[in-house]
């Protein structure tokens, strides 16, 4: 009996132990993004209330870790891509502006390459490569800008501007996190 009492005793204190090592590492190895990194992070970017928003507001990226983050930026980048491209081609169904149609079609090619190098930065990501994701998501920036460039002075639906703007800031939150999981320099 006592040599079982004994066992019994070990088997809780070990378990003990093991509990509060758990413990202990998870509170030193905080993995959720903490709101100094939000702060710092969107401090650097060119629009600060579009990032504060975005980090703080999209599902799953305060629970996340800085790459987690950038998977989920890079997600929602490649959606927003995918739905810009629906939305020219349903306006250049609709205009007869030869010169518009021109300038769709183009920002309709540039939304086709966005996403690919949305996705491509997503998987170099993934794969920890971060000078690739990089080079990807300034690709997909420049699709954006392009688009914008291509449709400025002409009678364009506005929610193009709005749709171009938007990825632009997204990516660039997207290239702030993959400087900082790289520790590369802006
Ligand atoms: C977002 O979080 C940051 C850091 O915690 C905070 O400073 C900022 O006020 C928050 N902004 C919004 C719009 O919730
Ligand atoms: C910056 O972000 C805010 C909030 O999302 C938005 O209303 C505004 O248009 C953005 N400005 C630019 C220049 O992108």
């Amino acid at each position: 009996m006592a040599l079982f009492n004994y066992s019994l005793f070990s088997l809780v204190s070990v378990l003990l132990i093991i509990f509060c090592a758990f413990r202990l590492s998870a509170a030193s190895f905080r993995v959720e993004l903490a709101p100094s990194q939000v702060a710092a992070l969107c401090k650097e970017s060119i629009n600060h209330t579009f990032c504060l928003d975005f980090l703080n507001s999209t599902a799953g990226i305060p629970a996340a870790d800085l790459l987690g983050a950038g998977k989920i930026t890079l997600k929602v980048g490649r959606d927003k891509a995918l739905d810009a491209r629906k939305c020219v081609k349903a306006l250049l169904a609709q205009t007869t502006d030869p010169k518009l149609k021109e300038s769709y079609k183009t920002c309709m090619e540039n939304y086709g390459d966005a996403t690919d190098a949305i996705s491509a930065a997503k998987a170099s990501l993934v794969a920890k490569d971060y000078a690739t994701a990089n080079i990807k998501i300034s690709a997909a920036q420049t699709d954006a800008d392009t688009c914008d460039d291509e449709v400025k002075g002409l009678p364009a639906a506005a929610e193009l501007g709005e749709r171009n703007r938007y990825l632009f800031n997204l990516l660039n939150i997207g290239l702030l996190i993959t400087n900082k999981l790289g520790g590369f320099h802006e």
